[in-house]
């Protein structure tokens, strides 16, 4: 790194810890689970993690990435199309495909990059995309991508609002494929998108529905299919993407769900497939037995419903202000980013894992600590944390 940069780079470091918002990363010493060993730490409960599940520890799930390995080795050592497709990476596709209720699927080492393939791959310059304002950061990179390679048009809509939405694809009429994306479950808010509303205004502009399921897939619905299956219109989406990485075992990897042409269109154009590495074999492996798990025992998306009603609920109860809603995602706003971590910091003194959010991930003077129970967290877990969250409340005058 030429040294011009390097002091930049280290004087924006510097002023990152004088303004209180320099993250550190914490290590641990155990697996994802409801209270995880972190060093110089010890135990701590665990409110901090998208294993959603349990899975990422689950016995069957860890069994199958090392039977994986025995059977393929670590990986395909090439990119799928020279000769990288292992048989385990076509039944892992035919699983989700079943799971989230579409044709096909094609899997990427991350969600991100099955963002990232879509609208760069698929769309044209006589196309529009447009964006919810609050949309995960690889659907921004994604469109902005795509933007530059295809010379689509594009454009953001307020958040969950149908309104706006309506008006501009009535004011896009002409453009030959109108794309909408939305986030499923928005990973900030905890909020789920509108998506009746949604269906019934693409529809109405022939427009091209595409939903984030990455904090939906496993959470939300009866038998944990998503967002679909929550609002009663499993097949009625016409793309999905979603991740392995938080409740289908937590390793890695994502995927594009739809048409069977469109995951063809995308094996044979979309870049990030073209000239990028299979997933390994553990994780189609374990991704394949987390879905199987999944479908196997349902009674856990119900516990994962319980126990996030249960702390939100005990949070309220408390004179917690957490942002209502019904899934495992339970923010608590607390306004500059300086509070957020000073929060959490003194959360993990107290034995609780939780993140803080500050600027430019949400809004500024949004500022929040994000809590995220799981299926495997027991009442004990969860009443060990609300004990901390009354101290440190109290403490910074917050209750
Ligand atoms: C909504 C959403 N989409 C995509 C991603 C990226 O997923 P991955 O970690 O598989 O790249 C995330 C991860 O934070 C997410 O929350």
């Amino acid at each position: 790194m030429s040294s011009s940069l390097d002091a930049r780079l280290s004087a924006q470091l510097d002023q990152f810890r004088r303004d209180g918002v320099y993250k550190t990363l914490n290590y641990l010493e155990s697996p994802q689970a409801a209270r995880v060993r972190m060093e110089r730490q010890g135990e701590v409960v665990n409110l901090s993690s998208n294993n959603y599940l349990g899975l990422s520890a689950e016995p069957a799930v860890v069994a199958a990435g090392k039977a994986g390995l025995d059977r393929f080795g670590a990986g395909t050592a090439s990119v799928r199309f020279i000769c990288g497709t292992f048989t385990i990476h076509r039944d892992l596709e035919a699983a989700l495909a079943r799971l989230v209720g579409t044709e096909a699927s094609l899997t990427f080492v991350s969600c991100w990059s099955a963002n990232e393939a879509l609208p760069g791959t698929v769309l044209t310059d006589r196309d529009l995309v447009l964006s919810d304002q609050l949309n995960h950061a690889s659907i921004i990179d994604a469109i902005r991508l795509a933007k530059n390679i295809t010379k689509c048009h594009t454009g953001v809509y307020e958040h969950n609002n149908l309104a706006d939405l309506d008006a501009r694809l009535a004011a896009a009429a002409d453009r030959e494929v109108k794309m909408v994306v939305s986030d499923g479950v928005f990973s900030m808010e905890g909020a789920i998108v509108n998506l009746p509303g949604l269906l019934e205004i693409c529809r109405k502009h022939g427009a091209v529905v595409v939903l984030d399921d990455s904090h939906a897939t496993g959470v939300l619905g009866k038998t944990g299919r998503g967002t679909a299956e929550h609002f009663g219109l499993l097949g009625q989406v016409d793309v999905i993407t979603s991740t392995l990485g938080k409740a289908l075992g937590g390793a890695a990897g994502g995927f594009v769900a739809g048409s069977a042409a469109l995951c063809d269109y995308l094996t044979q154009r979309g870049r990030p497939q073209l000239f990028s590495n299979a997933l390994p074999s553990t994780v189609a492996a374990s991704a394949l037995a987390s879905v199987e798990f999944l479908e196997a025992h349902p009674e856990r998306v119900e516990t994962l419903r319980e126990n996030a009603r249960y702390f939100r609920d005990q949070l309220n109860a408390l004179g917690f202000k957490p942002l209502p809603g019904e899934t495992p995602i339970i923010p608590v706003i607390v306004g500059q980013t300086a509070a957020a971590i000073q929060m959490s910091q003194l959360l993990l003194e107290e034995g609780v894992f939780v993140t803080g959010f500050g600027y430019p991930v949400v809004p500024q003077g949004t500022a929040r600590v994000r809590c995220q129970v799981s299926a495997v967290h027991t009442r004990d877990d969860l009443d060990l944390a609300l004990a901390a969250f009354r101290k440190v409340g109290a403490r910074l005058g917050l209750i």
